[in-house]
Formats: structure tokens, sequence, C-alpha cells
């Protein structure tokens, strides 16, 4: 087990009593995101229900390119190559899970391509892709919509003219409707998850203490996801080059009912890079 401790370095006492390091998003998907998060992201069988979506809803063709941006260790893409999807590629800052997608790509020899990079400057050719996505709440971390907007300016970039756009983000309704300041999960017979949570205007922010049993607090930092309404979304994504928008509200992947924190109920947005 790695032993993460993070220290959150900047705080401004006028945006919450939480403080958040704004680079949160840079250290906190690892080996040990992997396991408070496995019910969601670690999910075979849910990963499919989300990909029989994605296929549907954006009718994607088998010989369409697809960019899986922010996509983790490539769950999506792994399981639309094994559908015979054959031109994904994921991108995403995380070493540590670009790193695992390609080794299980490679072992299960599935025509996945993975980058390291930031999503705001991905360094990849211009209008390469028929479909951008960016799945499970991977959109927001900035809490300055200057950088949002540059996520989305790389997506208008990197999509073909006519190409399409899916976020699948946090529903501001669910959030605020079902809000807990304080949740405990067990994630495994080892380690349990203890989450404080804030919400602010527009902004959720968690502080996240990961406790094993046998090694005692393994984790403590804090994250924060930006809470978008949809003429929020629509000005941020017609200023990137997009229209179309559309709205889909009550997305879930989740059969079982329960509390899945912020993947329980999502909000998917689609729009055509003009
Ligand atoms: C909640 S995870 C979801 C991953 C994947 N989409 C999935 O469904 O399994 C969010 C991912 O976004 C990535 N990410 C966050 N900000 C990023 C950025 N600026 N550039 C690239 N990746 C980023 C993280 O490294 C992380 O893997």
């Amino acid at each position: 087990m790695v032993h993460l401790v993070h220290k959150a370095h900047k705080i401004d006492a006028a945006m919450g009593t939480i403080p958040v390091d704004p680079l949160w998003w840079q250290t906190l998907f690892d080996e040990v995101y992997l396991i408070t998060d496995a019910r969601s992201v670690c999910n075979e069988e849910l990963t499919r229900r989300e990909v029989d979506f994605l296929v549907a809803y954006m009718r994607i063709g088998k010989s369409d390119s697809i960019l899986d941006l922010c996509g983790g260790h490539g769950r999506h893409s792994l399981e639309l190559a094994r559908r015979g999807y054959n031109s994904t590629t994921v991108l995403d800052y995380s070493g540590v899970l670009v790193q695992l997608g390609k080794a299980k790509a490679a072992a299960q020899r599935l025509p996945v391509s993975f980058v390291q990079g930031d999503a705001r400057s991905a360094g990849l050719a211009a209008e390469r892709f028929d479909f951008v996505l960016v799945m499970a709440n991977s959109f927001g971390y900035f809490q300055d919509d200057h950088d949002n907007l540059q996520i989305l300016r790389e997506a208008h970039r990197l999509c073909r003219p006519e190409g399409r756009l899916l976020l699948d983000l946090l529903d501001p309704g669910y959030v605020v409707e079902q809000f807990k300041p304080f949740s405990v999960h067990r994630a495994t017979e080892d380690i349990t998850v203890h989450r404080k949570r804030e919400l602010t205007d527009n902004l959720i922010r968690v502080r996240e203490t990961v406790v094993s049993r046998k090694e005692g607090r393994i984790r403590d930092s804090v994250y924060c996801e930006r809470l978008f309404k949809k003429d929020e979304l629509m000005s941020l994504l017609r200023q990137a080059g997009f229209d179309q928008v559309g709205f889909k509200s009550d997305f879930s992947s989740h059969i079982q009912p329960g509390d899945y924190g912020f993947m329980t109920r999502r909000l998917i947005v689609t729009a055509v890079r003009r």
C-alpha cells in the first residue's frame, strides 16, 4: 500500500472552511483512488452499462475515432475496443492510471492508445476525433472557469468539424438535494473512507480521509468540484465553439439503489463542434 498524506497548501477562507489545493487533481488519482472509488471505476458490469449508453446515445460507429478525455485507466475505451471500436485514445494526467491502462490493453491485446497529459493542452493533432467523451465527473475540477473553459476549447480543437462532445457531470440538483455533510464508506475489509463535505454557491469541497485497519491513516486529502447550472454550461460550450447543446438529467448507471457519492446521479451534456 502506498502511503500518501496530501497537505493542502492554499487556504482561501473567503471560499469556505475546507482548504483546497488548486492542484489536488494532480495527485489524487492513484492506487488509493482505485480502492476508494472502486464501486464506480473498477466495476466492469457498470462500465459495460455506461458503454451501452454511450454507443446508443451518441450513435458511435465502429470506425469512428474516439477520445476518452480524462479517461483514467481507460475502462470505457478498453470496453469499446473489446466491442470492435478500434480507434480509441485515452488521455489522462495520472501516470499511475495511464500505466495501468496501458498494461491492461497490452495484456488483453486491445488496440487502445494511452497518452499522459493535461486536458487543457493535450499535445495531440487538431481535428482528429469524431467523438470526445469526458466520463464520470472528470470536468469542473478548477475553481477558475478560465481553466474549465480551456478544457472545452481543447476538446473543440481536437474534434473534427461536426464532431461531438459528451460531458458526464455532477447533477447539481442531486448534489444539493442529497447533500450529506459526512459519510463513511467501507471500501474493503481493511479500508474505510471518511468524507466531510461542504457546499457553497457553486462548489462542493470534500475532505477525504482514508483509514486502513492495519496501517492507520493512509490518506488525508481535499478535493473540489464545480457545480454548473445549465446556462453556465451552455455559455462555456458556446465560448469554446460548440453548439446544439443538449442535456439529459437523471443519468445513473448503478442498478442497486445506494449512495455512490457524486456518481449516484449525473447530468449528461452533449454538444456539436461548429
Ligand atoms: C473521476 S476520474 C474518472 C476517470 C475516467 N473517466 C473513468 O470514468 O474511469 C477523473 C480523471 O480525470 C483526470 N484528470 C483530471 N484533471 C485532468 C486534466 N487537467 N488533464 C488530464 N486528466 C485530468 C484524473 O487524472 C482522473 O483520472
